[in-house]
């Protein structure tokens, strides 16, 4: 509860109740309040801000009255936002430039020593090709691998737990499918992996979000469960995508507690907890903290994302029903691919260390060519992961994305990382590029940035003469 006392000091000259409003309206459009958490009672919030009753009643009355809340008798006052989605789902500019660069996926070129690896893998050819081909849940010898890694983490698994699919998106589809039915609940971070927010889409669940800023909130993780009953949440404990965040042990086991407490099942997408460029102690497992945990796993960031392979680590009591959905969606991965995942992990560690370096590189050329040119933007130092989780000095977000598509970038708006479309400040860069293109993306953002601020700062002139 106490984030509502960075509600402090209160906005300029209007009365007291304006200042409020409109500060939990910046709340939730930074995303540092979820659409569908409660707000404190009036009486919590004039003791937490030192106002009076009057005041937070005026505030309310004025949230309810512009639809950013609702209140309802006997369970308080809720955010929402005052409209339906109006985000377009398709692109409403021109074709890109032939030499635009893609800002929006956090992806990189196949590291060095990835062709070599594909040679050895053939070593292995004949004997695959004497087979049919098909293995819906995986070949046995690299789901052998993948769960010897688990145990080596310290939580012992079984080659059977593991099946394997074409990539972490899939698994995520297919761990719902197995989970949620049309319209159940799952609890997830905002912001979040756009592709989970697709895959939970896709079985007809509905997120809700849970808001997600410096760390982990496990009482407004307690307060979504309890408003939303899910039947699912979909975390990534390990630097975050796309804030780099890494939840802390303590965390973990809380979380774990809370939601096994509830009966709802985390999906833990793993993807890119190996990414770790901190010199901290590893956080322990999700799985160390919690018995009936489906963890997701990807050779999409370790190695390289056209080798389309992920898995499921499940808990024994969902393995059946996870295989069954996984067949039914697709009869297995490619065993090509899977012959280049086995072969990676007999000997990962160059690769591993040329996948960190280059995302190392990647931070810290981000982080001194934004200093120089824009440097009222916000760029944290994240501890591992893909990105850099910015945050603008407005909230303007959709309006850089849309100005940069002149001077050649694509690039993901905050609001494409929430299911309620908040985060309009927020932008995330790649760290996956080479500084020479880093550092002309950034020429071309502060372009765009330019751009933005004066085609809003005309608009709002607009308004004003409207009014
Ligand atoms: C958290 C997370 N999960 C899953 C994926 C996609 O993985 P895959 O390429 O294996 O489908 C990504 C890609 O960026 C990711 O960041």
């Amino acid at each position: 509860m106490n984030q509502f006392s960075k509600l402090l000091p209160l906005a300029g000259d209007t009365p007291a109740y304006l200042g409020l409003a409109h500060g939990i309206r910046v709340m939730v459009m930074d995303g540092r309040l979820a659409t569908g958490s409660r707000l404190p009672s009036e009486r919590m919030l004039a003791e937490i801000l030192g106002l009076s009753r009057t005041t937070i009643t005026r505030a309310f009355g004025e949230l309810v009255d512009s639809g950013w809340a609702v209140a309802r008798h006997g369970s308080g006052t809720t955010v929402r936002l005052p409209v339906t989605d109006c985000t377009p789902t398709h692109s409403l500019v021109p074709t890109p430039r032939h030499d635009t660069i893609d800002l929006s996926s956090a992806a990189g070129p196949a590291p060095e020593g990835t062709a070599d690896l594909v040679r050895r893998a053939l070593d292995w050819l004949p004997t695959t090709l004497a087979g049919a081909g098909y293995e819906p849940y995986g070949a046995l010898h690299l789901r052998e691998q993948i769960a010897a890694r688990y145990t080596a983490r310290g939580v012992p698994t079984d080659a059977d737990q593991i099946v394997v699919t074409a990539g972490a998106v899939l698994a995520i589809s297919v761990a719902l499918h197995a989970l949620a039915r049309p319209g159940d609940r799952v609890v997830v971070d905002s912001p979040t992996y756009p592709g989970a927010l697709s895959a939970i889409a896709t079985v007809r669940a509905r997120a809700v979000p849970v808001a997600l800023d410096t760390s982990w909130d496990v009482s407004a993780w307690a307060d979504a469960i309890r408003r939303s009953r899910p039947r699912a949440a979909y975390l990534i404990s390990d630097f975050h995508n796309p804030t780099g965040l890494l939840m802390p042990t303590e965390q973990r086991a809380q979380l774990a507690k809370l939601l096994a407490d509830a009966g709802v099942t985390p999906i833990v997408d793993e993807t890119v907890a190996e990414l770790d460029f901190s010199e901290a102690d590893p956080a322990l497992p999700f799985a160390a903290v919690s018995d009936d945990v489906v963890c997701i796993g990807s050779m999409s960031k370790t190695l390289w994302g056209g080798f389309r392979v992920g898995w499921l680590r499940c808990p024994p009591r969902l393995v059946d029903a996870i295989r069954r959905q996984s067949e039914a969606l697709s009869l297995g991965p490619s065993a090509l691919d899977q012959l280049v995942a086995t072969t990676y992990l007999e000997s990962p560690a160059t690769i591993h260390a040329a996948v960190i370096q280059r995302l190392l590189v990647g931070r810290s050329t981000w982080t001194s060519a934004l200093a120089e040119r824009l440097p009222d933007w916000q760029v944290p130092t994240p501890p591992g992961g893909l990105s850099l989780w910015i945050t603008l000095p407005a909230r303007l977000a959709t309006e850089l994305a849309l100005a940069a598509r002149a001077y050649g970038l694509t690039m993901a708006p905050g609001p494409r990382f929430s299911p309620d479309r908040t985060h309009t400040n927020r932008i995330r860069l790649p760290l996956t590029l080479p500084p020479d293109v880093i550092d002309e993306a950034t020429v071309r953002l502060a372009a765009a940035w330019s751009s933005a601020r004066e085609g809003s700062s005309a608009s709002m002139q607009l308004d004003a003469l409207a009014l």
